[in-house]
């Protein structure tokens, strides 16, 4: 196979006309075209550049590579169809964008900062705990954490998935019902925040994510964003190299 060909389902996808698996469905149902002839199977590899693909008879024309920042309130879920109904950030993103995935997840009860893309190749460098980017979060904790939990959070603490890797731990404020803490994590595991904190024997009353390597949260309303700068994709890929090559 020549380099530069994909499957199908890829390149519709890798050209922001849908997710891979909508790409899937429109393919099977007869709604995509390869040079004028109906591809049912998905898997057929097609040349982007040369072949000429059409959806619903529209052209599906290669967009570059995008990467849209969302400030993303407590409330929605992170999915593009969520099996119970529920508001989803997708209900969030302008109507005019190409399709963009979401480069990790923040839990429904989480906000701060989402990125998508149609970068796969970045948006796995983003979420690989092999390239140790780091992602801060503020959590607000139920009652007072001591200094040797603090310690412990950032040594490391035993999840049922294993121990979590040396974060970085700072102590923002701190009284008798409440505890918020800074927290930098170079993985990106389910609820990661919230079960640190919980094996420490506490719980998240409210978490934020803050940064994602060199890409702080800013000022833009919750539940707005915008796509990012080519000066900011550039921090962002330069980032996530710096970050892999300092821990191999
Ligand atoms: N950690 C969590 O517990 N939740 C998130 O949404 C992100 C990190």
């Amino acid at each position: 196979m020549a380099t530069g060909k994909k499957t199908l389902d890829r390149a519709l996808s890798r050209a922001g006309a849908c997710s891979r698996a909508e790409a899937a469905r429109a393919i099977t149902a007869g709604r995509v075209a390869v040079n004028g002839r109906v591809v049912r199977q998905p898997e057929t590899w097609v040349d982007p550049v040369r072949d000429r693909l059409t959806l619903d008879g529209a052209p599906v024309c290669a967009i570059g590579k995008l990467v849209f920042r969302l400030h993303k309130p407590v409330g929605y879920v992170t999915t593009a169809a969520d099996e119970r109904d529920r508001a989803t950030v997708y209900d969030l993103l302008p109507r005019e964008l190409p399709w963009l995935g979401p480069v990790g997840r923040l839990d429904r009860d989480t906000s701060g900062l989402l990125l998508f893309t149609n970068d796969s190749d970045l948006a796995h460098a983003i979420t690989d705990p092999a390239s140790h980017l780091p992602k801060t979060y503020v959590a607000t904790c139920q009652g007072s954490i001591a200094a040797t939990a603090r310690q412990a959070l950032a040594d490391g603490v035993t999840l049922p998935d294993g121990r979590t890797a040396p974060a970085r731990v700072a102590l923002l404020a701190q009284d008798a019902h409440t505890t918020t803490l800074e927290l930098t994590l170079t993985e990106g595991r389910n609820r990661q925040v919230r079960r640190m904190v919980e094996a420490v024997g506490s719980n998240v009353l409210h978490l934020v994510r803050t940064r994602i390597g060199p890409l702080p949260l800013g000022d833009e309303p919750l539940g707005s964003g915008r796509l990012l700068r080519a000066e900011e994709v550039a921090a962002l890929r330069a980032a996530v190299s710096r970050a892999a090559g300092r821990r191999c």
